[in-house]
């Protein structure tokens, strides 16, 4: 297997508008972060993942980009972010942007040409569709409630929103928008950034004809629908050769619905498209179909078998990325382990479990101090397009579920519960502004902090960054092949790693009473590398208590 620098690497994803602010309007900014990198530092990552930070009008926290050579007036200036940049690279940091291609802003000036008539030069930079029978052209809904298409009065026709209205999806059959956004790539690339995670590319070739899918619990297709379409593939590759191949990029395809055949196309060992995926299977175990309003808690030997499939069947012919969490997903001490009595010892044995597997692992702010999930009181408490637009369909409009179901379902599964404000120490808003932040911080700082959890040595922030130092000593942690054991187990995650000599065993309890073991016979003599609680063993018998986490290391 070929040795790179971006499959050794740790990713941290910072969401700026929650990170840090620096001038008190409540909105975190890249001052903000520039500030905070002593902070990524010490805890020891190589490369963040900055959410987007482009022109825009917010409808979907920058997720609609109306300038892609433009800095968002909220976060600063072009100035700041070449600041930012030095620091990072200064710090032995590399910086990897958001790159949003499959949709623009609706304000983006291609599309306000795109709109004015059908012979405008932009028109085709978007997929404009006759009505069929009066009504959309077919049944696809948008990721964000409702159908994915929007009828526009002035020339009579329906555009295409995969995301909100305001997110118009690009035509990627055009050339000329395959050259504007490589353009815009190679721009970024001359000022110096180190790789692009590319915003749900697996959506951008379209069906050409454009074929109903199955309805979901509100009538309308899933915006997956058109998920690795007829030319992606050909897309990338052309990607890859006109921009990813002249600079030494670190390169994450977000692809929604992509299968593992699929994946291993895009992220093919060759390099001819991406370096690595984000698959989502294991975020769907606790999903019910397609809803993903549900308070249904994982089998964990579901999740063990979606995590074992991209294991397995990536091994040598592409790349793992491996995540719990991101800007979109609930916390996931709160979903997946516990987040009251065993909060810390939970959120270490989670991040035992991922970091100890083949691929590149990505930490999600805050993530790192076992932050949790918020305890919104009610709808005006969100800011979530998503979940906004989810509660008036649901419940207002389809009346599927009550105001007091879907508010549970919020709280255990809305995007917000990632995106309130970065914690970083005890005093008022955590630290995170000296004014009013823009969304509720969660009460929970005084307890949970960077602060506090820097100066303590058996924080959950020094579990991450000791998590993060073995690999980097260990090349059996990247490199080594990976096997279940125990898959009939509904309270234990087990698996060995194996890199010539060198073989890990790891053992995590998902489970709050205590677990036995029978360690298998190889490991009899290895030592500990990690764990997160005292773990005794009897004999051959590991005794784990709830919820702990345990790396054992024997050299042949
Ligand atoms: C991706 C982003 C999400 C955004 C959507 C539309 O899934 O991660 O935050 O809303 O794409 O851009
Ligand atoms: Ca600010």
């Amino acid at each position: 297997m070929e040795r790179v620098w971006w499959k050794e690497a740790v990713v941290y994803q910072i969401y700026p508008r929650s990170f840090q602010d620096s001038n008190g309007d409540g909105i975190g900014d890249i001052k903000g972060i520039t500030s905070r990198m002593g902070y990524l530092k010490e805890l020891g990552i190589d490369v963040i993942w900055l959410s987007p930070v482009y022109e825009s009008p917010n409808d979907d926290n920058g997720y609609d980009i109306s300038d892609y050579r433009a800095i968002m007036k909220e976060f600063g200036t072009m100035a700041d972010f070449d600041e930012m940049l030095n620091a990072a690279h200064e710090n032995g940091i590399r910086l990897v942007m958001d790159l949003v291609v499959n949709h623009t802003s609706d304000e983006h000036p291609w599309f306000v040409e795109s709109r004015r008539s059908k012979d405008n030069p932009y028109r085709d930079y978007y997929i404009w569709r006759d009505p069929e029978n009066g009504k959309e052209p077919n049944n696809w809904g948008s990721c964000f409630s409702g159908s994915a298409w929007q009828y526009d009065k002035n020339t009579e026709m329906y555009y295409l929103h995969l995301f909100s209205k305001k997110q118009p999806d690009l035509n990627w059959d055009n050339p000329r928008v395959r050259e504007e956004v490589f353009d815009m790539m190679n721009w970024w690339l001359d000022k110096g950034v180190d790789g692009f995670r590319m915003d749900v590319i697996s959506l951008i070739s379209k069906n050409p004809e454009f074929p109903d899918g199955v309805p979901g619990i509100n009538g309308y297709a899933s915006f997956n629908e058109p998920a690795n379409g007829p030319h992606v593939h050909e897309y990338l590759r052309e990607m890859r050769k006109k921009v990813l191949d002249h600079a030494d990029t670190l390169t994450v395809g977000e692809c929604s619905g992509v299968t593992l055949e699929e994946a291993k196309k895009y992220a093919a060992s060759d390099n001819s498209e991406l370096n690595m995926v984000f698959q989502f299977e294991h975020m769907d175990v606790d999903a019910d179909g397609d809803n993903k309003w549900t308070d249904k808690k994982m089998d964990l030997r579901d999740m063990k078998a979606v995590l074992t499939k991209w294991q397995k069947g990536l091994e040598g012919v592409a790349w793992n990325s491996l995540f719990w969490q991101n800007h979109d997903q609930p916390r996931c001490v709160s979903r997946y382990a516990d987040d009251g009595t065993y909060r810390e010892r939970s959120a270490k044995m989670l991040a035992t479990c991922l970091h100890m597997m083949q691929g590149t692992p990505y930490i999600y702010q805050g993530e790192e101090l076992g932050m949790t999930n918020v305890p919104f009181a009610s709808i005006d408490d969100f800011r979530d397009l998503d979940s906004i637009n989810a509660y008036h369909e649901l419940v207002e409009e389809q009346s599927i579920f009550s105001e007091e179901e879907m508010l549970h379902y919020l709280r255990y599964k809305s995007r917000d519960n990632a995106r309130t404000p970065f914690q970083w120490d005890d005093t008022e808003n955590a630290g995170f502004t000296s004014g009013t932040p823009w969304i509720m911080v969660n009460p929970n700082y005084k307890e949970i902090n960077a602060m506090e959890q820097l100066e303590r040595e058996d924080s959950v922030f020094n579990y991450y960054k000791k998590l993060i130092r073995l690999r980097k000593e260990n090349p059996v942690i990247v490199y080594g092949s990976y096997n279940l054991i125990f898959p009939e187990s509904e309270e234990i995650f087990a698996y060995t790693r194996t890199l010539d000599r060198e073989k890990l065993l790891v053992l995590c309890n998902y489970s709050d009473t205590e677990q036995h073991v029978e360690r298998p016979e190889l490991f009899a003599e290895s030592r500990c590398m990690i764990s997160n609680c005292d773990v005794q063993t009897q004999e051959n018998t590991v005794i784990l208590p709830p919820y702990a986490a345990v790396v054992y290391y024997i050299e042949e």
